[in-house]
């Protein structure tokens, strides 16, 4: 049996470590029920280990019944898995943190998260109904909560042994050095999650993380081609793209392995979502070869900076993160 420290796995600043590759398991397309236990139950099967997941996904309930089953019929124990889950915008008053965190524990059934993350910088209005609020006329009711005020609350969380990791998510540098630069601070955040792939490869904020011993985690890794809406001029879809291609022919592999073993390679943990058993084996089969230097220079530039979550009706959310640079 494989533990978390077997798999291919990175340190995390708190002594903990998190492997290098999970499976993402938002859905942006609803699946239909059962869905998600199913495709997490296979995961689990052909080697996954590290699952990243959240409230806002609306599946933890499928997520939790997968581990469970695994953990049920011996072929995993719950120390083999790494979970993440997010706390939502709307409980990001210090108070809310620990009910959302119950509300997680509570779907999931398990009596801790591995790594528990703030999912966004900005804070709206309380809800359990809505997971964006909005007022009669269709406006986002947005909350002032001081980020500070809710990472003390996140860092209770761990101290409550309810999460043996903490970090953040869609922080830009300036966000997440107001976290470190704390003075009270008690524990760093492990993590900023951020979309990252090829197109965004993030160098800057990755340095940042980097230096200060925060590890990046990429989401939408292979450009979440789950909503070709989402794809325009600036941002074509990204597993066609012909440098990747090319790459990848060289080494008997796909434009998504070679973008997968592109962030391993450079430090980035990923967590690309399939549903499909096929898709979610050839994601795992990254670690048995090798880019050289020039490949790696080659997918560095394609970088154009362009986002495929843009979040568009929070542009103007004062903490809105993606006005920086970086
Ligand atoms: P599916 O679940 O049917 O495999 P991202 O992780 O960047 O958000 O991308 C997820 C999307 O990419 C999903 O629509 C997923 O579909 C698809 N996908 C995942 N792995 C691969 C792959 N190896 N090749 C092509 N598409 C993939």
């Amino acid at each position: 049996m494989s533990s978390i420290r077997d798999q291919h796995s990175v340190p995390l600043n708190d002594g903990n470590c998190i492997p290098i590759l999970g499976l993402g398991t938002c859905a942006l397309d609803k699946p239909v029920k059962g869905e998600t236990t199913e495709a997490v139950k296979t995961a689990i099967e052909v080697g996954y280990r590290h699952f990243d997941g959240a409230f806002a996904y609306g599946n933890e309930d499928e997520v939790g019944e997968a581990i469970r089953a695994k953990i049920a019929d011996g072929t995993v124990k719950r120390e083999d898995i790494f979970y993440t889950s997010k706390v939502w915008m709307t409980y990001l008053s210090p108070p809310l943190v620990q009910k959302a965190l119950a509300k997680t524990l509570k779907s999931l059934q398990l009596d801790y998260v591995d790594l528990y993350i703030v999912h966004w910088p900005m804070a709206l209005k309380p809800s359990d109904e809505e997971l964006v609020p909005k007022d009669a006329d269709g406006k986002v009711l947005k909350d002032d909560v001081d980020l500070r005020e809710t990472w003390l609350a996140m860092e209770c969380c761990k101290d409550a042994g309810l999460v043996h990791s903490i970090g953040v998510s869609n922080f830009n540098r300036r966000q997440l050095e107001m976290i470190v630069k704390m003075p009270n601070l008690k524990y760093k955040p492990v993590c900023n999650q951020v979309e990252c792939h090829p197109y965004l490869t993030q160098n800057k904020l990755l340095k940042y993380c980097q230096c200060n011993n925060i590890v990046l985690v990429g989401y939408s890794p292979l450009g979440t081609s789950q909503h070709p809406e989402w794809s325009s001029k600036k941002n074509p879809v990204l597993l066609n793209d012909p440098v990747l291609i090319m790459i990848g022919e060289k080494h008997s592999k796909t434009a998504a392995q070679v973008i997968l073993r592109y962030q391993v390679q450079r430090g980035v943990v990923v967590i690309p979502k399939s549903f499909n058993p096929g898709r979610m084996k050839q994601n795992k089969e990254i670690f048995d070869f090798q880019l050289t230097d020039e490949e790696m220079g080659s997918i560095n530039g394609l970088n154009k900076d362009g986002r495929y979550i843009i979040l568009e009706e929070l542009i103007d959310h004062p903490m809105y993160p993606f006005h920086d640079e970086y």
